[in-house]
């Protein structure tokens, strides 16, 4: 396996610099490809995923198939514009005289994962989950078919597996996952000083503010708690409400699940199952485990058929262990009820910045508040998930809720090196020489001159037009004084 892998990864490791993956029309094509692939094994890609998850088809259109075909054709559309030099004028007087400075866009080499490293220029290997093992059949089926297997190859496994490619040395890793395994990658990566974007989630509030309209709040939260069971990184993992509104809270998110489901989730096709055994396990306990609150809807689970019911908990207290622990990753709500907002903004401080936040709210004053009380890697004012869907946004976490962001132009920025390139002329020493030894007091004012601008002298640069103005009116004052 380790022969194997490392020889995919020194075949690939010269390719950025033979530059096969390097020429715009070669990215195209293979984005192109990759649009294809995903556009065209649709019905096969819904099949493994519902071999995975149960999941439904809506959602598979929403969570995997559009984001990548997207992403594919934000890139088409504006990787010209992404990868071409960026001009800059130099500041230092000295670099200003006949010379040019300008921001290349070089790919980072072999990176592990995808789009972004397409677009700009790197050869990748990918390594599907093993958790989902329909789905990463799917992908290593049809990625060869459609990407040129010189520079893209997939790689399957679990943890021995992974651990040895861990080992290789790629110039960049891109990880989506948990926080524990954010670590391992983060530490293989040390001992090769490669870079790393890790997107890791976390425990993602929904604050609830007292002005809403509740109904529509239940359904958003309902909607981004039990897309694909709660599998997702940005699902709100727990609610903070003011104690008096969780009676209104409890009883919309009632209706809720009637309208979803029809009463019946454990039959209805819209309703994903747990990924695997082990996972379901884990959801289990934690629901059997928990230290404080009351299931007040679904609370049934069948493990023959991984599944778990939607599930509210209420009442829970924020330092119970089971419940506010980790992060959930599946369909159990805590609903923490709060005297007020400063509690609810102390209770998100308590822990870690999250992925999102998300807070439902009519009052720009209170959303103006919690954003500036709190940090997480994004934040959704009135809705969930919808914004890991916007390409215009970066999207990604801060601090143990990952690093780095992707999507759209922070994908391409994910997966380039920005090489700084001066450019000077040969010509003008004697005007540069005064850098040169023997030293003296001279030069040194001179350097002082040339090296440091004065504050003065930014001040009239930025003033300059008003100095302009004053100039001329000065002028047209004393020539019409002197007629
Ligand atoms: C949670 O419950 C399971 C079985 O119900 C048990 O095996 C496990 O040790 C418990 N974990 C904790 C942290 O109490
Ligand atoms: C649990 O799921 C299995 C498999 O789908 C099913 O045959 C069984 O009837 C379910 N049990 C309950 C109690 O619903
Ligand atoms: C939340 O939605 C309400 C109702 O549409 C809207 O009036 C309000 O401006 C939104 N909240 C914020 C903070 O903008
Ligand atoms: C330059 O001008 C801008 C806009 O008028 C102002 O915000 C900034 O503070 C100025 N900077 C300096 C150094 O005067």
């Amino acid at each position: 396996m380790l022969h194997f892998l490392a020889s995919i990864a020194s075949s690939l490791s010269t390719l950025p610099v033979t530059g096969i993956s390097v020429p715009l029309a070669y990215r195209k094509k293979q984005l192109k490809q990759l649009y294809n692939l995903v556009t065209e094994n649709e019905a096969l890609l819904f099949a493994a995923l519902r071999k995975d998850l149960r999941k439904h088809e809506v959602e598979s259109i929403g969570g995997e198939i559009a984001p990548v075909a997207e992403e594919c054709l934000w890139f088409l559309e504006n990787l010209d514009e992404l990868a071409k030099d960026e001009k800059v004028s130099p500041r230092v007087i000295l670099n200003r005289l006949g010379g040019s400075a300008l921001i290349r866009k070089e790919p980072l080499g072999v990176v592990l994962i995808i789009v972004g490293a397409i677009a700009a220029g790197n050869t990748a290997i990918i390594k599907p989950s093993e958790v989902s093992a329909h789905t990463a059949a799917a992908i290593t089926a049809l990625l060869p078919n459609y990407l040129d297997p010189r520079c893209y190859r997939t790689v399957n496994g679990a943890v021995t597996e992974t651990t040895r490619l861990l080992e290789l040395h790629f110039n960049h890793i891109f990880y989506t996952g948990s926080p524990e395994i954010g670590k391992v990658v983060m530490s293989a990566a040390a001992k090769h000083l490669t870079s790393v974007t890790l997107e890791l989630g976390g425990k993602s509030p929904a604050i609830v503010s007292s002005d809403v309209d509740m109904q529509v709040v239940a359904n958003r939260i309902a909607f981004g708690k039990f897309y694909n069971a709660g599998q997702v990184c940005i699902a709100p993992d727990y609610v903070l409400i003011e104690r008096k509104q969780l009676p209104e809270f409890v009883k919309a998110f009632k209706t809720t699940m009637q309208n979803f489901y029809r009463g019946h989730p454990e039959t209805d096709e819209g309703y994903a199952r747990i990924v695997s055994e082990r996972h379901w396990d884990r959801l289990h306990n934690i629901l059997a485990n928990k230290t404080s609150g009351h299931v007040v809807i679904g609370g049934e689970s069948n493990k023959s058929d991984l599944y778990i019911a939607p599930t509210v908990v209420a009442d829970v207290d924020n330092d119970d262990p089971s419940l506010m622990g980790d992060e959930l990753f599946g369909p159990i709500l805590p609903v923490v009820c709060v005297d007020n907002l400063d509690e609810a903004i102390d209770i998100v401080n308590s822990r870690a910045p999250p992925l999102v936040l998300y807070l439902f709210s009519k009052s720009r004053k209170t959303a103006e508040k919690v954003l500036t009380k709190t940090q997480s890697g994004g934040v959704l004012v009135n809705d969930t998930l919808m914004h890991q869907a916007e390409y215009a946004l970066p999207f990604g976490g801060t601090g143990r809720s990952g690093q780095g962001s992707y999507h759209g132009k922070k994908s391409f920025e994910a997966f380039t090196h920005e090489r700084s390139v001066m450019i000077k002329k040969l010509g003008m020493d004697g005007l540069l020489a005064s850098r040169y030894p023997p030293y003296s007091a001279k030069k040194a004012g001179l350097i002082r001159s040339v090296t440091m601008s004065s504050p003065m002298g930014i001040w009239i640069r930025n003033h300059s037009k008003t100095l302009k103005v004053i100039a001329l009116m000065l002028v047209l004052f004393i020539l019409n004084r002197r007629r």
